[in-house]
């Protein structure tokens, strides 16, 4: 039995107020049935919902998309756990689904965070599909795959995933959390953040299983579910961004090719222009919420193989096998290096 979440972060999230009472009750009383831990000595414990670890006020979000969000036939949603490259993937898809409207002039990326172009189902599905702009199909989610709202998957919609070496995305997650405003609340060490990411107790965890449920379902399903490595989208960017567009029924002309719209898109999403711009310098994200974080959090070195700046060779090894056991039958790898 999980004991009682605290109130002021259950309200913390910016999902909505939860208007509707009787959904808050019955969020609230499920959230109370779900097994709980506390490893990260945090004001709250951590909650397991639907095999994944979060805190409530996300898992409440998640709740309330499951229940509430409603998408539209043509859809495409962009999934991924938090620290694999969704900042860089939405910019990518947004710029291709938008080309014919804007250019690398006018485009609302070089005004917009890439996280403000796109919804995030979990944290924006309060507000209904209303308030979607309903020309640009595109959605988001870190919800894992057998947890995404059932519309999306009775519309046949498109899932691109995005997932990248666990070492690397162990320590971009730590960056990011170390600069958040509730960090300070945590009394954890780097050292302890690693061990309850190899056990799988941390937001959004058990990594791995994230990775698989998507994996499988690209298998099963290639025609509705994109699977791309960070890794190989940094590699070959071109091959990859052509696929991306493919994929989502936005191919590029030859004509288009001839005249480098492919490489244009690559420039404006590329981690130094975007980085660079006054709103990822300056922004802010979800102002006054538990999410809230300034926009250049997004950006930091993008290093494939980044890890070693702050593991060591052991706990890298020590991922890899945990990670590889785990895969292990699957046909996936994900350790770059
Ligand atoms: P690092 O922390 O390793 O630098 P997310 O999108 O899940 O927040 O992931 C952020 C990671 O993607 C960060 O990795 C960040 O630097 C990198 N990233 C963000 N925007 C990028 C871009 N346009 N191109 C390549 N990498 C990008």
């Amino acid at each position: 039995m999980g004991s009682s979440p605290d109130e002021s972060m259950m309200n913390s999230g910016d999902f909505g107020t939860l208007e509707d009472e009787n959904d808050r009750e019955e969020f609230i009383n499920k959230l109370l049935t779900l097994p709980s831990r506390n490893d990260w000595n945090f004001p709250e414990p951590l909650y397991q919902y639907q095999g994944f670890w979060n805190f409530s006020p996300y898992i409440i979000g998640l709740m309330l998309a499951q229940k509430r969000f409603q998408a539209q036939p043509n859809d495409i949603i962009l999934c991924s756990h938090p620290k694999t490259g969704p900042t860089w993937l939405k910019a990518l898809a947004f710029a291709n689904v938008t080309r014919s409207q804007y250019d690398d002039s006018t485009s609302p990326l070089l005004t917009k965070s890439p996280h403000d172009v796109v919804p995030f189902i979990e944290l924006d599905a309060a507000q209904g599909v209303d308030n979607r702009d309903l020309k640009v199909p595109l959605a988001a989610t870190h919800g894992p795959f057998n947890s995404l709202p059932t519309s999306f998957r009775t519309l046949g919609c498109k899932i691109v995933y995005i997932c990248r070496d666990p070492k690397d995305a162990f320590m971009s997650l730590w960056h990011f959390m170390t600069k958040q405003i509730w960090f300070p609340l945590l009394s954890i060490t780097f050292e302890d953040a690693f061990e309850m990411f190899c056990e799988g107790v941390l937001v959004h965890g058990p990594y791995w299983e994230h990775v698989l449920e998507y994996w499988r379902a690209s298998l099963e399903s290639p025609e509705m579910v994109l699977f791309f490595k960070y890794e190989d989208l940094k590699t070959n960017t071109s091959f990859h961004v052509k696929r991306l567009a493919d994929f989502m029924g936005f191919a590029f002309t030859p004509e288009e090719e001839k005249q480098g719209a492919v490489d244009k898109i690559i420039e404006l999403c590329s981690l130094e222009t975007l980085s660079s711009l006054e709103v990822n310098r300056n922004g802010k994200q979800r102002e006054n919420s538990m999410f809230e974080c300034r926009n250049g959090l997004f950006f930091r070195k993008g290093k494939v193989g980044d890890w070693k700046s702050a593991m060591t060779p052991e706990m890298g090894a020590r991922l890899d096998r945990i990670v590889e056991l785990k895969l292990s039958g699957s046909g996936l790898t994900l350790s770059a290096n």
